[in-house]
């Protein structure tokens, strides 16, 4: 008879943080409040918080002993050499320039690289990237493979480049109105998606040969190291740690939100290699985010990011993590959910265009879905569909991508299986009524990524979950 063994996280608790318990009265005022954006809750109305999976980690007991060894020093703080060792040992770039998140390391980067009109390839769009390589008169041309946009297909690798695409835009335009290459490890808005280090490898060298830089936003980096590693033929020798050099050294540098993959609550780098880049970044630093050596970060924040980026790279500490967004994912399945496949890295997205079927695409079914399962069992989701997605430059009319999904996100060592189930028992018993749940029309609209602070009215009636 086989028997099943399970894993369990490599850590126990130490200090709980007590949650507090909602009326679904409680809940259908306070999502109605908040213009039906679950960012506009409070978090104290929030049970299980899986909005993001940024900046919400748990720290471990060596990083909460690091912030204690902040040395506050306005200028070459023992924390930055720490961090910057940390950066070079394991991400491996030659300049570290610290940033408050990764949105600081984007704007330095973008301004510094991108010139009016040029065009910036990327293997799907960030929300906070795009709009960086926008301000500067950048145009972003999302070069990933077809599979990317289809959340049935069960490609390993759906974050890979299409190198046909980027060939085809390079001889288009010329090599010289191509900025960079922005290459996304774990792609966030595909589903946590990983790309394969054959591919990163190809598309570098295709840009290389054009003389074109890749960075990459490491910002998940070492979750798709870990995905490389499980999946990709010939990689399961490897560390963690190797996998993710050897992404890196493919490339020429990186920006970084450490709030995600670092676990800690804030912060962020640009890394790169070449000394002109670093030095106007350095110089651009001291004007947006402060001195070169702390960027915008106490040094008690750099200490737990340099322990923190040590963490990130352990195989059990990855294992648990991803295994705890599998068993949420497989859970849904079973249940009969449509979810993108495969289940990502960082949390699992629910397909809300197939989940709620009656709802054309202006009436934004993600969003509605997210303010509906608030109101069920007060877990907290995100949008990322054509909210997300913002309007047409040109044109001002809403950009509707192929994907409309919810976010379950989860953050890395905070959650318990007994939480991923009263999730998961939410969203089947909404995918089971899912009738019930009505559409949304704006009635604010921010200019600037509008998901954040939009606000919203259900069409037909007063409430988002109609019994
Ligand atoms: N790049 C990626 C892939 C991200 O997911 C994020 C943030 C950023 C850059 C920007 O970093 O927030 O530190 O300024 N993602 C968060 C999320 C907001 O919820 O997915 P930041």
């Amino acid at each position: 008879m086989a028997t099943r063994r399970s894993w369990a996280e490599p850590w126990k608790i130490k200090m709980v943080e007590p949650l507090r318990m909602t009326t679904r009265a409680e809940r259908e005022a306070a999502i109605a409040e908040a213009g039906f954006n679950t960012f506009l809750l409070p978090s104290r109305l929030v049970y299980i918080d899986l909005l993001t999976d940024s900046g919400t980690s748990a720290m471990s007991d060596r990083q909460w002993a690091g912030l204690m060894l902040g040395d506050e020093a306005y200028a070459g703080s023992d924390n930055f050499y720490h961090l910057e060792a940390m950066v070079r040992k394991y991400y491996g770039y030659k300049h570290l320039i610290p940033t408050h998140q990764g949105r600081g390391a984007e704007h330095l980067l973008s301004t510094i690289c991108i010139r009016p009109g040029q065009y910036v390839p990327g293997n799907m769009y960030f929300t906070t990237t795009k709009a960086h390589q926008e301000r500067v008169g950048g145009k972003f041309v999302d070069v990933i493979i077809d599979e990317a946009h289809d959340s049935t297909s069960d490609h390993p690798f759906k974050g890979n480049c299409d190198l046909a695409k980027l060939e085809k835009l390079i001889e288009r335009v010329g090599a010289n109105n191509i900025a960079y290459l922005s290459l996304e490890g774990t792609v966030n808005m595909a589903g946590g998606q990983p790309c394969s280090l054959a591919n990163i490898r190809e598309t570098c060298a295709l840009c290389h040969r054009y003389g074109i830089k890749v960075f990459l936003d490491a910002t998940r980096a070492v979750e798709n190291a870990y995905f490389i590693k499980l999946r990709e033929p010939g990689q399961a020798g490897k560390t963690i740690a190797q996998i993710l050099r050897e992404i890196c050294d493919c490339t020429d540098g990186c920006t970084m939100s450490a709030k995600k993959d670092s676990l800690v609550n804030i912060g962020g780098f640009l890394a790169v290699n070449d000394d002109k880049i670093a030095e106007a970044a350095r110089n651009l630093c001291v004007l947006f985010e402060g001195l070169h050596t702390y960027g915008g970060l106490a040094g008690r924040d750099m200490e737990a990011m340099a322990v923190g980026i040590e963490e990130s790279v352990q195989y059990d500490h990855m294992h648990a993590r991803i295994g705890q967004v599998e068993y949420l994912g497989r859970k849904l399945i079973e249940g009969g959910v449509p979810i993108v496949r495969p289940i990502g890295g960082h949390g699992v997205f629910i397909d809300a265009g197939k989940f709620l079927p009656h709802l054309p695409r202006d009436r934004f079914p993600a969003q509605a879905l997210a303010a509906a399962l608030y109101v069920d069992s007060g877990v907290r989701a995100m949008e990322r569909g054509a909210v997300s997605a913002g309007r047409d430059k040109e044109t001002g009319a809403h950009l509707f991508p192929k994907l409309e999904l919810v976010r379950l996100t989860i953050p890395r060592r905070v959650y318990t299986q007994a939480h991923m189930d009263v999730t998961a028992e939410s969203v089947i018993e909404l995918f089971q009524h899912h009738r019930k749940i009505a559409g949304l029309r704006f009635t604010y609209e921010p200019e600037f990524l509008r998901f954040f602070q939009a606000r919203f009215e259900p069409v037909g009636g007063q409430s988002i979950l109609n019994d």
